[in-house]
């Protein structure tokens, strides 16, 4: 389950196995809440208690029975146009997640009074500034309610998680709108003994999003700068493929394995010739060459991937990539080790030319261990490891910053007709493509040059469905 899931006017909860905690309410009556939601909800009660706003349950984990009950109390008190303003239809109320808090005051002061309901409302909003903190958001912000369909409600705290809490407080966002239109790019220094795949899953449930996508695979031996792209951004996942990548390697000379990495069972042994010359042998590996893709690849050869040719015990001929070599230097090397740093074209595997560097000396080489310093024009000193992620330590990257194709902000009429497919007039003499900005510089899309005018080529923005009755 993803702390994020919707539930609104148009989405009805669908029942899931969460697990529920029982605490007490205002009156000391029994109610529940979703586990981590409670864990949180305490440090939030007494985070708030230290600046003065004490903090109490009056609503929690609702049962559609309670609901129901709830709607035929308010229908005493609001007529049919207002009432499904302030309450859900049974099935289609947050409170059945159990992620959901109706939070009351503390007050010592009669409530209705005009000056207290001031008060009131001042405590509330100080209480708001706080929320994100613990992963919980206003659910039901003033001045959304077009998007959320219910007014504006104070009290009504849902959580999230911290990541989602705090792009949605900052960006003053409600969920729908995080959910529909986040796109964000994060630089990874992935850590090893994970797969691509796992950080990309960490990711999707950290940010609460389903979409995510990543480029530039690493093996879990490796560590280092990998890009994910988050929500809209996986639209642009392909774009951010970089060419060129900078590697630092391992290398233990005199062995070979099946993987042609430590990580794999060793096929044959050389004795290592004295007075190797490593420094020029690997200076010589600057260049273009053509390089065998490693049989341990996922790279297809018709139709089937090439492990799984391994896997079989079955022959193939291996495929050859012509890959450039850029730049190599040693770093260092002691006895039958060696540490080199390779700046290199896509498709090069650094197996490979680990392999092929070892060969040329007469002997085999394998690689103990990967990082890649740099991913494109990326280093690995601006991404962030898991845990700064987890620890909401981190940069999120703009589709704006990643790609380097210019952004133009076009008006109101220009957006309405990029929306709807409709090509707009090219008045910034773009060359091919353009980002697409509104005139408050949010994202709508990337646009594609023809003609002398410019069409909509990736589309990041439908605009919200109302949700008012
Ligand atoms: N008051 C909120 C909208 C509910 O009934 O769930
Ligand atoms: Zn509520």
């Amino acid at each position: 389950m993803l702390y994020t899931e919707i539930v609104n006017k148009n989405k009805p909860y669908k029942k899931k196995t969460i697990e529920l905690v029982e605490t007490l309410d205002k009156d000391n009556n029994k109610v529940l809440l979703e586990k981590e939601t409670f864990n949180y909800y305490e440090q939030l009660k007494k985070y708030l208690k230290t600046i003065g706003i004490e903090i109490v349950i009056n609503e929690a984990y609702r049962s559609i029975e309670d609901q129901e009950k709830i709607v035929e109390e308010f229908k005493n008190i609001y007529d049919e146009d207002k009432l499904y303003k302030k309450v859900a239809v049974p099935g289609y109320s947050e409170h059945h997640t159990g992620l959901a808090i109706d939070i009351g005051l503390v007050f010592d002061k009669k409530e209705e009074e005009e000056e207290n309901i001031k008060i009131r409302e001042a405590l509330y909003q100080e209480m708001h500034k706080h929320l994100s903190k613990f992963g919980f958001i206003l659910r039901y912000p003033k001045g959304k309610e077009e998007i959320t369909g219910y007014s504006y409600e104070p009290w009504h705290i849902r959580y999230v998680g911290i990541i989602p809490a705090t792009i949605i407080y900052q960006n003053n966002l409600t969920l729908e709108e995080y959910l529909k239109d986040f796109a964000g790019i994060l630089y990874i220094n992935k850590p090893k003994d994970v797969t691509s795949f796992d950080v990309v899953h960490e990711i999707s449930k950290l940010f609460g999003i389903k979409k995510v996508g990543h480029t530039g695979t690493l093996d879990p031996l490796a560590t280092g700068v990998m890009l994910v792209a988050v929500g809209k951004a996986t639209k642009i996942v392909e774009l951010l493929t970089a060419e060129d990548k900078e590697y630092i390697a391992r290398v233990k000379l005199g062995i070979m394995t099946d993987t042609y990495d430590i990580t794999g069972k060793v096929i044959e042994k050389k004795e290592v010739p004295k007075n190797l010359n490593l420094e020029k042998t690997i200076f010589s590996f600057q260049k273009t060459y053509l390089q065998e893709v490693p049989i341990y690849s996922a790279v297809k050869v018709n139709g089937k991937k090439l492990y799984e040719y391994a896997r079989e015990e079955k022959k193939i001929e291996l495929p050859k990539k012509e890959v450039t070599i850029k730049k190599i230097e040693l770093l260092d090397k002691n006895q039958d080790e060696f540490t080199m740093k390779a700046l290199v074209t896509k498709g090069c595997y650094i197996r490979s030319l680990i392999m092929d560097i070892g060969k040329s000396m007469n002997t085999y080489a394998t690689m103990m261990s990967l990082t890649r310093t740099k991913q494109g024009m990326i280093s690995i000193e601006e991404s962030n490891t898991l845990e700064e992620i987890k620890n909401n330590h981190f940069q999120i990257h703009k589709i704006e910053e990643v790609l380097t194709y210019p952004v133009i902000q076009v008006s109101k009429e220009e957006e309405f007709m990029i929306l709807n497919g409709v090509k707009i007039k090219d008045k910034w003499n773009i060359y091919d493509k353009a980002i697409v900005q509104t005139e408050k510089g949010q994202l709508i899309g990337i646009c594609q040059k023809e003609n002398g005018f410019l069409k909509t080529w990736k589309n990041f923005k439908q605009p919200v469905n109302s949700m008012s009755k």
